[in-house]
């Protein structure tokens, strides 16, 4: 990828203020895009790339939980070309895992969009290093993994199994929901380099060599995260930031819809 290792997120922005924020992405440089069917924001993003060169642009969406079937994959996908008003997507994956569906029929549908040049990328949503290996076994390229991570919580395991498989991580909340910015560690770190918290959290991910996807509908934060590529950290740093959200816990959600996939999903003890 020639653009900068940094993604846009538009959860949960809606309506213009997403078109906005989008705008103030592109305007500053963004050229990833994250959004999902769930989020219902398709028509917010497009009316914000009117007028942009679709090729500049790098699209993530993400198909739900409950439409991972053989054929609802594909319905699902053409809503996302409809509705974005694109003809392909540069990177699909499943949203949350659904241990009803097998993955190898969902990996099978979107093998198919690919060929059919619909879909330049495969990935997978909130998935643990079993979960991956399990999805591995269709024999279908996975790009990416877009999971949580931040400065206190990232999965180790998962980026180095990742890493030996030449799969890319995107990490969503890199900036834990806004936590970060009162942290006292990265407030530390913040001073030194003359950068914010949130900056800190971001040059962490991208470090890792993860694409971080930051949210925001405030045109300053959508500037500060972008503002990210010229300092570095120091391996004390990355390493004093690691061993604490190496700690961390999964954010857990508790809508009755996911409890049962969840269970493969996510260990009981990082419920909280
Ligand atoms: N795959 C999944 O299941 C999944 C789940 C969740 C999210 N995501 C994706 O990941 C993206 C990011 O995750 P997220 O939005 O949940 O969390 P996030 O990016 O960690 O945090 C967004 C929050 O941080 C604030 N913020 C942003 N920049 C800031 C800055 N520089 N200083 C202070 N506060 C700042 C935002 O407020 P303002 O709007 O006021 O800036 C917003 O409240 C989403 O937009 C979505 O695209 C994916």
């Amino acid at each position: 990828m020639k653009e900068k290792k940094i993604g846009f997120g538009t959860y949960p922005l809606r309506g213009p203020i997403c078109t906005q924020a989008v705008k103030d992405a592109v305007q500053t440089g963004y050229r990833i895009i994250d959004t999902a069917t769930r989020y219902c924001n398709f028509d917010a993003i497009a009316k914000a790339l009117v007028g942009q060169t679709r090729s500049d642009f790098y699209i993530i969406s993400k198909v739900w939980s409950d439409k991972q079937h053989y054929g609802d994959v594909f319905k699902d996908l053409e809503f996302t070309l409809n509705e974005l008003q694109t003809n392909y997507i540069d990177a699909y994956l499943t949203h949350w895992p659904n241990h009803k569906i097998p993955i190898e029929e969902t990996l099978l549908a979107m093998r198919e969009l690919q060929d059919q040049k619909k879909i330049r990328h495969i990935g997978l949503s909130n998935v643990t290093t079993r979960h991956l290996k399990k999805a591995l076994l269709a024999k279908v390229p996975i790009t990416w993994v877009q999971i949580e991570m931040h400065p206190f919580f990232f999965d180790r395991e998962l980026l180095l199994f990742c890493k030996g498989h030449s799969i890319q991580i995107q990490a969503w909340a890199p900036l834990a929901r806004g936590l970060v910015k009162e942290d006292p560690l990265l407030l530390r770190m913040a001073k030194s380099h003359k950068k914010s918290p949130s900056q800190i959290a971001l040059r962490w991910i991208l470090q890792h060599n993860c694409l971080p996807l930051p949210g925001s509908k405030t045109k300053q934060h959508i500037e500060e995260n972008f503002d990210i590529f010229d300092f570095s950290l120091a391996p004390s740093e990355m390493d004093e930031i690691d061993a604490r959200a190496i700690l961390g816990q999964r954010r857990r959600y508790d809508w009755d819809e996911f409890d049962f996939s969840f269970e493969d999903c996510w260990p009981k003890s990082a419920e909280y």
